[in-house]
């Protein structure tokens, strides 16, 4: 099936890539090189520089192709240097604006220049698919249509200002969980309508680099995958760029040039612990000339494209552009803010209400700017809630943290070890970097959930509780680590077990000074090691002094994270630690319970009907504690509208069952087809807890006057729809007027209740109001024939839904 779907598809050859893309120039560049020269372009290799990137190549000065730096990544530039902390992705998709996605682009482009960078690793345009998957917040929300929107818009950002944009991971690279070897099993039509559009705006849009992805799509890993590289990206799409693998996602030297990749990264680009180079000289040694010559010359075309083949304008300095970056931050942080709710106008607060707020919780004073993994920056800047609050409106709020994010050390009274009294080798008491293993017993004092924490510094360390590996900490990816380290630094791996009292477990700890990768060197000073635990007493004591904080106030703000990050997918929805059971008590002893949300994607809330007012800022970059106290303030309207459905129970996934995530047997079977997101809720009838599209105003806003019109135009048929938004408030505010297409009387295909066509974001002044028109052409009108392997008409009149989220839909009418 999947050869026959191949070989049709590329016989179609819809739109096939001229043979000539290649200029004079890269044709006579090529014609030059050496063979060496030429292969020391194919695969990453390390850098004399070293400033902390993900990639480099070396170039060929004597022919003016310049070194390449390659960094990370989605939420800024990723180098050892700080750079702007922009919005996560998800906050950029929020705001269904193309125009800050473009500044969004610019601020990446112009700071990986300053930061000697050449090539950016991002955008990544994956379609959040599992509710839980680890990388949602890289990436652009559910829909393909605001995602397509989105991509390009950024895409031509970046290249504007002379960096490549790499568009990633192409394709079907939709969770953590065995993310290296899981193969996707995907139909044809769910992969045309769903997961690759947004890849074909990015090219369209001229992205001069794609990243394959680390899975299989149908028995195929990505980096080595005709169909993915040759059918759908060369020969329809006409790409003439490159495509990189991710990192060691390189599978073979034959299969994968011959498929289309071009550049093995990172090569021997990350010390000598990576595994051997598929693109090196010796594996290339017996690959035909032409298809050396030919990913050289792809790399040349997009150098050239962006000018990277002219000599070079000088770059700017950071300090001249972080200014205007962290305004663009701080403004898309705003614009991404989606107002969950709100009742009574609970926000914003009044200049008397801001005389009496308890702020709770830790995010409010450690934010959680970004997510974990090669998204996160060393930001150049960041500041907490409590300061923000403090210099914007001159309120001392008062500060309770009510939960321990440390823990306290565990006492020798519950600890026995061999060798050593106790495990807290923190400070000037670390130990010489060397391995370390102690065994004995744990024994908690009395019933109840512990949250156990194992933290290092300058290494890595491994708990195991009868005999079960329980805690990894100091790891790349994949361990039990939170984002946030101790207050003292240590990287803080946490765990919760239910203990009896007076019943000893056996406890094994090991630790090892170094990197996580074999072979690392150790970082300077001493292996620090503490085994620290939160007891259920510690628990109800920090709550209890939230719930005493929250009633003496008039209104109580909590602040509330999850951890998003590459490498691991989460295990529920539910807020990490005890952030649930504190808002929970927080919000029975305080009516006027607000709770600011820092998280990557969706989570559950079941103590949602007891809140006055929910604000998700998501991960909002070094400028989100700023943004956050003018939303709440008043000064500035949140401004964005959810791009993922936020389900009320994980249950209610389209991937809830096994065999679509994490799958079975090393697959995972997209069954749901192209019922994805709101797409499931809707053909489900499940409820959300929050539609897609949704999010509030501190304004209101009506809609009326829907037209549709039939165009004939040389291009084919239009449907032109047309809709007046109207302000109705007091104040100024951003409407986001969606509108939907809906299933004819009888579809060819299944069909969705709703897909997005359109969106406009809209500025009105009270009392203004505002005609938007929409033009929707062929393709916003046909589905992917599987039979015919071909996009095709759907036949019979259509409804158009016009409204404020995929389930607030006022408006109704019909395309001819
Ligand atoms: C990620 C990519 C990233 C690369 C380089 C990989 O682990 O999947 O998104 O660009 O590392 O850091």
């Amino acid at each position: 099936m999947k050869n026959r779907f191949y070989l049709t598809a590329a016989l179609l050859g819809v739109l096939c890539a001229s043979a000539h893309a290649q200029s004079e120039r890269v044709q006579r560049l090529v014609g030059q090189l050496t063979q060496d020269e030429k292969i020391s372009l194919l695969s990453g290799s390390r850098d004399p520089k070293n400033l902390g990137q993900a990639g480099y190549l070396p170039g060929v000065p004597r022919l003016g192709i310049p070194e390449l730096r390659l960094t990370d990544g989605p939420a800024g530039v990723r180098v050892a240097h700080p750079a702007t902390a922009l919005p996560a992705p998800v906050a950029l998709a929020a705001s269904f604006s193309p125009t800050l996605a473009r500044r969004y682009g610019q601020v990446l482009g112009r700071e990986g220049r300053a930061l000697e960078q050449d090539i950016l690793l991002s955008p990544m345009t994956n379609i959040v698919r599992v509710p839980q998957a680890g990388r949602n917040f890289e990436t652009f929300g559910e829909d393909p249509l605001l995602a397509s929107k989105i991509v390009e818009e950024e895409i031509r950002g970046i290249q504007s200002e002379g960096l490549i944009a790499t568009i990633k991971h192409f394709a079907a690279n939709n969770f953590e969980r065995d993310r290296n070897t899981i193969d996707a099993i995907v139909d044809e039509r769910t992969l045309r309508e769903i997961y690759l559009p947004a890849f074909q705006a990015a090219i369209q849009a001229g992205a001069g680099s794609v990243m394959g992805s680390y899975n299989r799509l149908n028995g195929t890993f990505a980096c080595e995958n005709p169909f993915l590289l040759d059918t759908v990206l060369r020969q329809e799409w006409g790409f003439t760029g490159f495509v990189m693998s991710d990192w060691f996602a390189t599978h073979s030297t034959g299969p994968a040039l011959t498929a289309g990749l071009d550049m093995e990264m990172p090569g021997s680009g990350m010390g000598n612990f990576g595994p051997p180079s598929f693109f090196g000289a010796k594996a290339l040694a017996s690959v035909p000339a032409e298809q050396i010559d030919r990913a050289v010359a792809r790399i040349l075309t997009s150098l050239e494209a962006v000018g990277l083949l002219d000599k070079q304008k000088p770059r700017p300095s950071l300090e001249s552009i972080a200014e205007g970056d962290a305004k663009a931050a701080r403004e898309i942080a705003i614009a991404g803010s989606v107002l969950l709710k709100n009742e009574k106008n609970c926000l914003p607060l009044s200049k008397s209400d801001l005389q009496s707020v308890a702020v709770i919780g830790s995010a409010a004073k450690t934010p959680m700017i970004g997510g974990g993994g090669s998204a996160s920056v060393v930001p150049l800047r960041s500041e907490n809630f409590l300061t923000a609050l403090a210099r914007r409106t001159g309120s001392a709020a008062s500060y309770v943290s009510g939960t321990d994010l440390d823990g306290q050390p565990v006492p020798a009274s519950a600890l026995k070890l061999d060798g050593t009294e106790s495990l807290n080798f923190v400070g000037d008491k670390g130990l010489k970097p060397e391995k370390y293993t102690w065994s004995g017993t744990l024994t908690a004092p009395s019933d109840g959930t512990y949250a156990l924490k194992l933290q290092v510094k300058r290494g890595t360390a491994r708990l195991t509780l009868d005999g079960k590996p329980l805690i990894a900490t100091g790891m790349f990816f994949g361990g039990n680590d939170s984002l946030l380290p101790t207050n003292d630094g240590l990287k803080n791996g946490s765990v919760a077990v239910t203990l009896k009292a007076g019943e000893a477990h056996q406890v094994t700890i090991t630790a090892s000074a170094g990197g996580p990768f074999p072979g690392m060197p150790a970082p300077d000073g001493l292996l620090e090691v503490r085994l620290a635990w939160v007891t259920p007493e510690r628990r109800a004591e920090k709550i209890n002094e939230a719930v005493s904080a929250a009633k003496k106030a008039r209104t109580a703000l909590v602040f509330a994270y999850d951890e998003g990050t590459e490498g691991s997918d989460r295990e529920s929805l539910g807020l990490p630690g005890d952030q649930d059971a504190l808002i929970a008590a927080v919000a029975a002893a305080n009516p006027r319970t607000v709770v600011v949300l820092s998280t990557g994607s969706c989570v559950t809330m079941p103590w949602l009907s007891k809140v006055a007012a929910a604000l998700e800022t998501w991960f909002p970059g070094q400028e989100g504690a700023d943004a956050t106290a003018a939303m709440l303030s008043g000064e500035a309207e949140p401004g964005g509208r959810l791009p993922v459905t936020f389900p009320q129970r994980l249950e209610d996934a389209p991937t809830a069952p096994e065999a679509r995530y994490p799958g079975v047997g090393g697959k995972a079977v997209y069954s749901e087809g192209i019922f994805v997101g709101y797409r499931h809720y809707d053909q489900e009838k499940v409820r959300p807890l929050f539609p897609f599209g949704h999010g509030l105003s501190y304004t209101r806003f009506t809609l009326s006057g829907l037209k549709t019109e039939t165009l004939a135009t040389k291009a084919g048929r239009k449907t032109r729809i047309s809709f007046i938004v109207k302000n109705v408030g007091k104040r100024a505010g951003v409407a986001i007027p969606q509108v939907y297409l809906g299933a004819p009387d009888t579809p060819p295909v299944p069909m969705a209740t709703n897909a997005l066509v359109g969106f406009e974001r809209v500025s009105l002044e009270p009392g203004e109001s505002r005609t938007v028109t929409l033009t929707l052409g062929d393709s916003a009108l046909s589905y992917w024939s599987a039979e015919k392997h071909a996009w095709a008409a759907v036949p019979g009149s259509r409804p158009i839904r016009v409204g404020f989220s995929s389930r607030d839909l006022p408006l109704t009418g019909r395309t001819q």
